[in-house]
């Protein structure tokens, strides 16, 4: 499949790319055991992701777009490979300095929002950067500056069970990008969502990925979410077939 970059968004991002990668890995291999089934979840996996990028990950079901996520990311181990995020190779770290080092240069959006229903939509925005060390004050300073560029300000004070779906969806982004991460991990962030709110959330990635040069991987279904990155990465049984 062509490259497609149909978003202006995208275009102008794509000139603003600086040469440094920020994700290389080199043979990455997944293996799940259990007793008597394994399979071979990533089987080989090689990639080279730029500062700046926005790529999708795309594929069909059960070819191994969570796993390479989850292993690319630091949540999953791998069985063998290599992981370099920011020139700080993931293997290197024990697992106090690679939870730090996700709290700081990584941010995470997933399908199901993983908002904690008790806490308000603030409250849920700024639990990374309390986790991180920052004053409460701070925090919430940051928080509602975040939920207003996601349009979110006016329900900041609702519970994420009074919100709809796509504002869930956009407490989630603000919650992920509230510490403006290096890196932003989004597995189908659009998957539960309507055409108008996936359009909506596009908007708000590629535009946070304009004005701050963060690098987005997003793994996607959806060819509508391929076409508004800068490059679709193709996998199928566990390996990267076009990238
Ligand atoms: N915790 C696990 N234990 C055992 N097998 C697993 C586990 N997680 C994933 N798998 C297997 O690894 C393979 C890849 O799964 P993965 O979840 O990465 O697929 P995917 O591409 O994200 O699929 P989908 O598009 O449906 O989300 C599948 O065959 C799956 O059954
Ligand atoms: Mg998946």
């Amino acid at each position: 499949m062509p490259k497609k970059t149909q978003h202006k968004s995208s275009q102008s991002n794509v000139k603003r790319r600086s040469a440094n990668s920020v994700i290389i890995c080199k043979n990455v291999v997944k293996i799940y055991k259990s007793t008597n089934i394994t399979v071979t979840a990533l089987n080989g996996v090689d990639l080279n992701i730029k500062e700046g990028e926005m790529v999708a990950i795309m594929g069909p079901s059960g070819c191994g777009k969570t796993t390479l996520l989850n292993c690319l990311s630091g949540l999953d181990s791998m069985d063998t490979g290599s992981v370099s995020l920011q020139g700080m190779e993931l293997e290197s770290l024990s697992d106090d300095k690679l939870s730090e080092f996700r709290a700081k240069n990584m941010g995470f959006v997933f399908q199901s929002y993983n908002l904690l229903p008790v806490l308000t939509t603030v409250e849920n925005v700024e639990l990374p950067l309390l986790v991180s060390g920052s004053s409460a004050k701070e925090a919430r300073k940051r928080s509602e500056a975040k939920l207003d560029d996601v349009g979110l300000l006016d329900w900041k004070q609702h519970l994420p069970g009074e919100l709809s779906g796509g504002q869930r969806q956009r407490a989630t982004l603000a919650r992920a990008l509230v510490n403006d991460p290096a890196i932003v991990w989004a597995d189908e962030p659009t998957g539960n969502l309507d055409s108008t709110n996936e359009i909506e959330i596009m908007d708000l990635l590629t535009d946070l990925n304009k004005k701050n040069n963060q690098t987005f991987v997003i793994v996607s279904h959806s060819d509508y979410v391929g076409g508004r990155t800068n490059r679709i990465i193709k996998m199928k049984d566990g390996k990267v077939v076009k990238k």
